[in-house]
C-alpha cells in the first residue's frame, strides 16, 4: 500500500477535532477534511475567532491555527471527503443506549452503522477504515461485514486505533502519547497507519495488536483508572468516619512504585463521556457472556461513584441543618474537570440535581462552561420541567456573584482560579454561618478556617 495521501475523520468532536489537529500539524503532507452532519459545529471549527472553537482545550488553538487552511479542513460533505480519503477515520459519538435490549448498559452502535453503510454506498476506492471512538469489542467484525455486504466492490481494510487521550490534557497527550494502539489484521494497513504516527511517536511506543485485542484494551484502561478513582473514594468516606486524612493515605500508598502515584486524587466523583460508558459496556459483554462475577465486579466501580456523588449532596443538606429549601448554594464549577467545557456525566450535575430535589437554589459558576449548557444538562434528566429548572439555578459570569448572599459554596471542578479567589471578600458577602462544601480537596483548610468558614472536604 502506497503512503497514505488523504485522510478523512467523519466526526468532529472531543476526539476527532483534537486527534485530526495533530495528525494534520505533524503530517503536512497528508490532506485531512474532517466532517459532522453537524453545521454549527464545522462552522465553529472555521471561525476566524479562534476562540470560538467547539471544543476548548490548552494549546488547540495554535495547532489548528498552523494546519488550518494548509492541509487541515473541515466541512460538512460527509460523501466528498468520503470518496477522496486514502484511510477514514470514524470518531463519531457511541452513546450509552437509552432504549431496548441493553438499554442503560450497552454501546448505541447506530452512528457507527450508519457511517459504515454511507462509506460502502459512496466508496469507489479501496480504504482503510480506523475505529477511533470507543467500542465493544468485535464492532470491528460488524463493520467489516456491513462494508463488504453493501460495497462496491472495493477493499476495506479496518482496523482498531483507540484514543487514549484525556480531555483538558488532549494537546500535549497526543504530542507525547504513552503509547499509540494500532489492532487490525492486515499488515499493510497497519503499517500505513503506523507512518501516519511515526511522523512524532517514537516507533517503540506504537503497538500493533490482532482486532480484539485493541478494542479490549481501551475498554480495559478506561475500566482500571476509574476503579483506581473508586477505590480512593471508597477510602475516603471511610477516613471521614475514623479521622483519617485521604490525601495523607492517598500520598503515602502512591509512594509504592508497584501502586503509584496517579489517579487517586479523591473527589465528588468521576465524570466525563469515557469512563461509565465503558465500564458498563464491559458488564454488558462480560454478561451476554454470562460471566456474572466479571460483571458485578466492575459494576461496583459505577455503584460507588454514584454513591459519592449522592454521599457530597447528602453532606451538604445534613450540615445545613438537615434542609437547603430555599438556601442559594453557589456551586463553584459544571465541568466535569478543570481544563474542558465538557459536561458529560460531570458530578455536578447529579449533585445540583438532588439538591434542587430539596428546593435548593443553585447559583452556577464555570469558567468555560455556557448557561444553555447546564440548563440542557438539567433538562435531559428529566427530573423536573424546564421552567423549575430555570426557576431554582441561575447561571452567572462571575465567581463573586455565585457567592454573593450565598449560604453555602460547593466546588464541584478543580479549576485552578478557583484557589486564587479572594476569600476574605467572598466570606463579606456570604450568610453566617458561611459554609464551604469542597468536593474536590482543592482549597486550604486552615486559610478558610482562620476566616471563619465551616469548611467541609471529601476524605478528611
Ligand atoms: C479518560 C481517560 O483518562 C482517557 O485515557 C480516555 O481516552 C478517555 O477517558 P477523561 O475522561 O478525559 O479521560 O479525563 P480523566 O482525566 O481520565 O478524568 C476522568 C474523571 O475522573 C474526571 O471527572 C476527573 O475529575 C476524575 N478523577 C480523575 C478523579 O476524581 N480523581 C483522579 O485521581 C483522577
Ligand atoms: P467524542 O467525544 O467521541 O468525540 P462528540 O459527541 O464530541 O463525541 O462528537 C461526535 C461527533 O460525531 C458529533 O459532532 C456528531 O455530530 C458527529 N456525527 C455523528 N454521526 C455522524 C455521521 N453519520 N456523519 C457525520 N458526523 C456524525
Amino acid at each position: 500500500m502506497s503512503k497514505i495521501k488523504k485522510i478523512t475523520c467523519i466526526g468532529a468532536g472531543y476526539v476527532g477535532g483534537p486527534t485530526m489537529s495533530v495528525i494534520a500539524q505533524k503530517n503536512p503532507n497528508i490532506d485531512i477534511t474532517v466532517v459532522d452532519l453537524n453545521q454549527a459545529r464545522i462552522a465553529a471549527w472555521n471561525d476566524e475567532n479562534l476562540e470560538n472553537l467547539p471544543v476548548y482545550e490548552p494549546g488547540l488553538d495554535a495547532v489548528v491555527q498552523e494546519a488550518r487552511g494548509r492541509n487541515l479542513f473541515f466541512s460538512t460533505d460527509v460523501n466528498k471527503a468520503i470518496a477522496e480519503a486514502d484511510m477514514i477515520f470514524i470518531s463519531v459519538n457511541t452513546p450509552t443506549k437509552t432504549y431496548g435490549k441493553g438499554k442503560g448498559q450497552a454501546a448505541d452502535l447506530k452512528y457507527i452503522e450508519l457511517c459504515a453503510r454511507q462509506i460502502a454506498e459512496v466508496a469507489t476506492s479501496d480504504k482503510i477504515v480506523v475505529e477511533k471512538s470507543t467500542l465493544p469489542v468485535r464492532t470491528a467484525e460488524a463493520l467489516k461485514s456491513i462494508l463488504d455486504h453493501t460495497g462496491n466492490g472495493v477493499n476495506f481494510h479496518i482496523l482498531s486505533n483507540p484514543e487514549f487521550l484525556a480531555e483538558g490534557t488532549a494537546i500535549t497527550d497526543l504530542h507525547n502519547p504513552d503509547r499509540v494502539l494500532i489492532g487490525g489484521e492486515n499488515a499493510e494497513a497497519i503499517e500505513a497507519l503506523v507512518q501516519v504516527y511515526e511522523a512524532w511517536v517514537p516507533r517503540e511506543r506504537i503497538l500493533t495488536t490482532n482486532l480484539w485485542s485493541s478494542e479490549l484494551s481501551k475498554l480495559v484502561a478506561n475500566a482500571f483508572l476509574a476503579q483506581r478513582v473508586s477505590s480512593i473514594n471508597a477510602i475516603s468516606e471511610l477516613c471521614e468516619a475514623t479521622g483519617a486524612n485521604v490525601d495523607e493515605v492517598s500520598k503515602a500508598i502512591g509512594q509504592d512504585s508497584r501502586i503509584g502515584s496517579k489517579f487517586l486524587k479523591a473527589s465528588v466523583g468521576f465524570g466525563g463521556s469515557c469512563f461509565q460508558k465503558d465500564i458498563l459496556n464491559l458488564v454488558y459483554i462480560a454478561r451476554s457472556y454470562n460471566l456474572r462475577e466479571v460483571a458485578d465486579y466492575w459494576e461496583q466501580v459505577i455503584l460507588l461513584n454514584d454513591h459519592q456523588k449522592t454521599r457530597f449532596a447528602e453532606k451538604i443538606i445534613q450540615t445545613m441543618y438537615n434542609t437547603v429549601n430555599g438556601k442559594h448554594i453557589g456551586f463553584l464549577g459544571w465541568a466535569f474537570k478543570k481544563d474542558t467545557n465538557d459536561t458529560r456525566e460531570s458530578a455536578a450535575i447529579y449533585v445540583a440535581d438532588h439538591l434542587l430535589a430539596e428546593e435548593a437554589t443553585v447559583v452556577v459558576y464555570d469558567p468555560k462552561v455556557t448557561a444553555e449548557q447546564i440548563y440542557r444538562d438539567l433538562d435531559y434528566l428529566g427530573t423536573r420541567s424546564p421552567e423549575d429548572n430555570r426557576r431554582l439555578v441561575r447561571v452567572v459570569n462571575d465567581p463573586y456573584e455565585a457567592l454573593a448572599g450565598a449560604h453555602a459554596a460547593a466546588v464541584l471542578t478543580e479549576w485552578d482560579e478557583f484557589k486564587t479567589y479572594d476569600w476574605t471578600r467572598i466570606k463579606a458577602d456570604m450568610k453566617r454561618p458561611s459554609f464551604v462544601f469542597d468536593g474536590r480537596k482543592l482549597l486550604n483548610r486552615s486559610e478558610l478556617e482562620s476566616q471563619g468558614f465551616a469548611y467541609y472536604a471529601i476524605g478528611e
